[in-house]
């Protein structure tokens, strides 16, 4: 008999932040009354369900040292990669020590802070029995267009089927982990874990989220997700 899968988070915080022109990295960003990585990691912290986290940081990183974070579970770093599929694999390999195979891990961006419980809860539901496991998305609002080279609009795209896809992404270790290190290997863009797990040919699910569950990505992303923050705790 084995034992219950279990989950674990996965909390890529390795990259730079260039679309963010600040010299500080943006998981560092200072975001209402704490730091952009302590929102993003308080949601797994408190959540009954995770068993431990694993957090990949950037081997130059001088920022992570001086920040106190209190976790009641395990909370380890490992060393982030060139690629985002590469810190997130560095944090795989770590857990092959400690996980079963076939335990859930969620994979969740460090520059992501406004993650509802009610959204991460969501996708823990509706996956506990999934074959494949899947992602957080929202559904396409705005019409989308097709620019040529000269910013013309060459095409309306249909949109209706389409998603934008957001973080938490929850698979089994040991085929998400399989698929990256495949993906990898064939040195192929790997924007995120759904796209590793779609090259070894299976399907993830969509689970609707909320939109504003925002990446910081520009600079004008830091005001926005302080007024979702502000919202959401009302
Ligand atoms: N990330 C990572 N390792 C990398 C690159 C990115 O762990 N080599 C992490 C980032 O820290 C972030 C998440 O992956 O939490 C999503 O990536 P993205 O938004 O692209 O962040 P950056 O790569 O830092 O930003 P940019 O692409 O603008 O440089
Ligand atoms: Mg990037």
């Amino acid at each position: 008999m084995h034992d219950a899968a279990v989950c674990w988070a996965v909390i890529p915080a390795a990259g730079t932040g260039t679309r963010m022109r600040n010299q500080t990295p943006k998981q560092y960003l200072h975001l209402g009354n704490r730091i952009v990585i302590e929102h993003a990691l308080a949601r797994f912290i408190c959540h009954p369900e995770i068993q431990g986290i694993v957090v990949a940081i950037d081997v130059q990183d001088r920022m992570w040292p001086s920040l106190v974070i209190e976790s009641p579970k395990p909370l380890v770093t490992v060393p982030g990669g060139p690629e985002r599929a590469h810190s997130v694999l560095n944090a795989l390999r770590h857990l092959d020590s400690t996980a079963q195979t076939r335990d859930w891990v969620l994979v969740h961006d460090a520059a992501r802070p406004c993650l509802t419980d009610h959204d991460l809860n969501q996708l823990l539901m509706v996956l506990e029995n999934d074959p494949v496991g899947g992602i957080l998305a929202t559904p396409v609002r705005d019409t989308l267009k097709h620019g040529d080279a000269d910013n013309r609009v060459d095409a309306t795209v249909d949109r209706t089927a389409l998603w934008h896809a957001l973080t938490p992404q929850m698979f089994r270790l040991g085929v998400l982990r399989d698929a990256l290190e495949d993906a990898i290997s064939g040195s192929e863009i790997v924007n995120d874990e759904a796209v590793a797990m779609e090259r070894a040919g299976l399907r993830p699910r969509l689970i609707k989220g909320r939109s504003d569950n925002i990446k910081i990505t520009y600079p004008e992303d830091l005001a926005l997700a302080e007024r979702i923050l502000a919202t959401q705790s009302r």
